[in-house]
């Protein structure tokens, strides 16, 4: 399986609200217009292709200077543990630079998985959650 990595590629909601639904993340996957409003509102988007298949996508919010939010990391269920979510938090750093420092929040059943890919666990996060 060969899979291309691009860098902020025209995307339809209907295409990464299929990837959220299938990759079993919480997001209002079924609000498309909002879902159009998050794509074209983020600073960068990464997204993995499988021919002309969405598969993935990492979503950021950035100045492209110092820090950058990772807000949405999802691949599609059939293609998970094959080092795809790894392909797009490698590319979006490429992008970035080293002198950008990347931050998220972990949904429950991945909390396991970022210090696996390089994330470092902190303790001095804060948070006012959207109502
Ligand atoms: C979490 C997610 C983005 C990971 O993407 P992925 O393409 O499956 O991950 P990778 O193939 O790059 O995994 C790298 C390694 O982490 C492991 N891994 C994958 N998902 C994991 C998880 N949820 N918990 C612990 N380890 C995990 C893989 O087995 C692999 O291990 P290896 O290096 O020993 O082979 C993807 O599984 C997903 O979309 N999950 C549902 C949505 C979600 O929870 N997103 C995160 C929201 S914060």
């Amino acid at each position: 399986m060969a899979i291309e990595f691009k860098i902020n590629a025209p995307l339809h909601s209907e295409d990464v609200s299929e990837v959220f639904k299938s990759s079993g993340i919480k997001r209002p996957a079924d609000d498309l217009d909002r879902i159009q409003k998050m794509i074209d509102n983020a600073d960068v988007n990464v997204s993995a292709w499988d021919g002309e298949k969405l598969v993935g996508i990492a979503r950021a919010i950035t100045d492209f200077s110092f820090c950058c939010y990772l807000s949405d990391l999802a691949v599609r269920k059939e293609y998970q543990k094959s080092g795809i979510g790894t392909g797009l938090v490698q590319c979006l750093r490429k992008h970035l630079g080293e002198e950008v420092s990347l931050l998220l929040l972990s949904a429950p059943t991945a909390m396991e998985y970022y210090p696996r890919i390089g994330f470092e666990k902190i303790g001095n996060a804060f948070l006012i959650p959207r109502v």
